[in-house]
């Protein structure tokens, strides 16, 4: 009786040490609930069609590669005709649990971000009219939206909120910095552990922090050394025109950041540990030796994610109505 009294104790306190979340300034994410499949299905489709951009091959995915981090991996995005974009474009993981959306938080949403880039002349290069004329144009798309909808007239609000429910499925749970949130002691190894110890340590939570490892505030990049780039961006400044905002930025996730490289809204930095070496200088005035700058990277990768899995979304065909893609300029 005493010996199973005991071996229930240990199994008892032993389940409860895997359990118990620990108290952090880093919450773990949890998994997305779909409440209605099928506008996630159609939101998917939309994501991946390039038939919403003028020239018919830019999607959402030319950009936020669901691939690659939900990002394009170079420096600054290209847009319709080749044109150079004036600032990196941030990943689309996990873009539901931050404050606001861009770099300066100018849409509150996802659904009102959505319609941006369609109409941008730098991104997707349409407009909203001819968007919709061309889903009209599609017995399949006209279908889906009177299914989802209830409407036989597609407009671009059903277009923006299909896209962003099915972004709002596209979070990434059960990293190992989240199991070791939730009580796992063995998801991390000393390293990594001494690098969030570090991380935490010298404030780099300051910013950093919550489910998301950032998105929830707008601070200054560069609070003790000027940041210096040749990039244009203002930050919040380019809203408000109030100088006091200028090179105010969202703090960008550092979710899967492993995954999205180049740093920065200029995207001129490759490497965590480079932008690490510049965070700790610019915002915490602080030089790190190189043995800290690597476990703080080691950390830094722990938070990647498990990706978003479906299938590919095949997408309805043009029809003889459907207006053509303009890849070119007509001369
Ligand atoms: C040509 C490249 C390009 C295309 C196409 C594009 N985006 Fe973006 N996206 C960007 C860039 C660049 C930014 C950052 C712009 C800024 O902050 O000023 C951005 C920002 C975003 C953000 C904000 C993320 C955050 O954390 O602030 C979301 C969400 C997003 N895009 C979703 C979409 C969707 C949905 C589509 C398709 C309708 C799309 N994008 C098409 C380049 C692109
Ligand atoms: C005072 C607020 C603040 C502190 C403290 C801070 N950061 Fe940042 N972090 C930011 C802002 C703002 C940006 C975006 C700057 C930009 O793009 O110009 C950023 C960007 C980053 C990026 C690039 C992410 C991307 O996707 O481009 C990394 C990596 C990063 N921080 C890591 C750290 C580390 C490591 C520390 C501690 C050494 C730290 N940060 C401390 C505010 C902060």
């Amino acid at each position: 009786m005493h010996k199973l009294t005991t071996l229930a104790l240990t199994i008892g306190f032993s389940v409860a040490a895997i359990a118990a979340p620990r108290n952090e300034p880093i919450q773990p994410i949890e998994p997305a609930a779909i409440t209605d499949e099928a506008k996630v299905e159609l939101g998917k489709q939309l994501f991946f069609d390039p038939r919403l951009s003028k020239s018919g091959f830019i999607s959402c995915n030319s950009c936020h590669n669901l691939s690659m981090g939900g990002t394009d991996n170079i420096p600054t995005s290209i847009g319709d005709q080749w044109q150079e974009g004036p600032i990196n474009s941030p990943t689309v993981l996990n873009s539901s649990l931050n404050v606001a959306q861009f770099w300066d938080g100018r849409a509150a949403d996802l659904q009102e971000q959505a319609g941006g880039p369609i109409a941008n002349p730098m991104e997707m290069g349409f407009t909203h009219e001819l968007a919709v004329e061309v889903l009209q144009s599609i017995p399949q798309y006209v279908d889906s939206f009177n299914q989802v909808y209830n409407v036989k007239k597609i407009t671009i609000n059903e277009v923006t909120d299909a896209i962003a429910e099915f972004e709002k499925t596209l979070v990434t749970p059960n990293s190992r910095f989240d199991l070791w949130l939730k009580g796992d002691d063995k998801a991390l190894t000393k390293t990594e552990l001494k690098g969030y110890e570090l991380f935490k340590g010298i404030g780099c939570t300051a910013c950093h922090n919550g489910v998301n490892v950032g998105g929830n505030s707008f601070q200054k990049m560069g609070l003790y050394e000027e940041y210096v780039t040749k990039n244009p961006a203002e930050g919040v400044a380019g809203l408000t025109g109030n100088d006091l905002d200028r090179f105010k930025f969202k703090v960008p996730t550092l979710r899967n950041v492993e995954l999205t490289y180049p740093y920065f809204h200029d995207g001129e930095y490759w490497t965590l540990e480079e932008a690490t070496d510049v965070m700790a200088r610019l915002q915490l005035g602080r030089t790190l030796k190189k043995t800290e700058i690597d476990n703080i990277v080691a950390f830094l990768k722990t938070l990647t994610g498990e990706q978003p899995t479906f299938t590919m979304p095949i997408l309805p065909p043009s029809t003889n109505a459907t207006p053509r893609p303009e890849p070119f300029v007509k001369k």
